[in-house]
């Protein structure tokens, strides 16, 4: 059903916990599971250089929301902000076809954490 990387994310889920002071912080959540995601970043000079999650859901939401991180750290916020659920998808080796929108929560955290970044700069400039 899932593939080793998904497996291998689920059960040894990188970047988890909380970053004390981020510099932006975004959520996601579906209500039809219950599942949430917290994506917590911390940005220098425009690059994501620090970023951890909480999350409360599935396997699949476990192992997309380690993979998120992992694509997102050391990248421009810019680019960050690009990265859609069929990339952490693929970046994953797939997900079986009811699992898709799992990663959805990823997508739409690591967006919010970005706006929300953005959002905290303007104000503070
Ligand atoms: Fe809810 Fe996977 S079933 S995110």
């Amino acid at each position: 059903m899932y593939t080793d990387i998904t497996m291998e994310h689920f059960k040894n889920p990188q970047n988890v916990g909380v970053i004390e002071c981020p510099d932006g912080v975004g959520v996601a959540g579906d209500p039809n599971c219950g599942d949430y995601l917290k994506i917590y970043i911390k940005v220098e000079n425009d690059i994501i250089k620090d970023i951890k999650f909480q999350v409360h859901g599935c396997a699949a939401a476990i192992a997309s929301s380690s993979m998120t991180t992992i694509l997102a750290k050391g990248k421009p916020v810019l680019a960050a902000y690009t990265i859609t659920e069929k990339k952490i998808s693929e970046a994953l080796g797939g997900l079986p076809e009811e699992k898709e929108h799992c990663s959805l929560l990823g997508a739409l955290a690591l967006k919010k954490a970005i706006v929300d970044y953005a959002n905290n700069r303007w104000k503070n400039s």
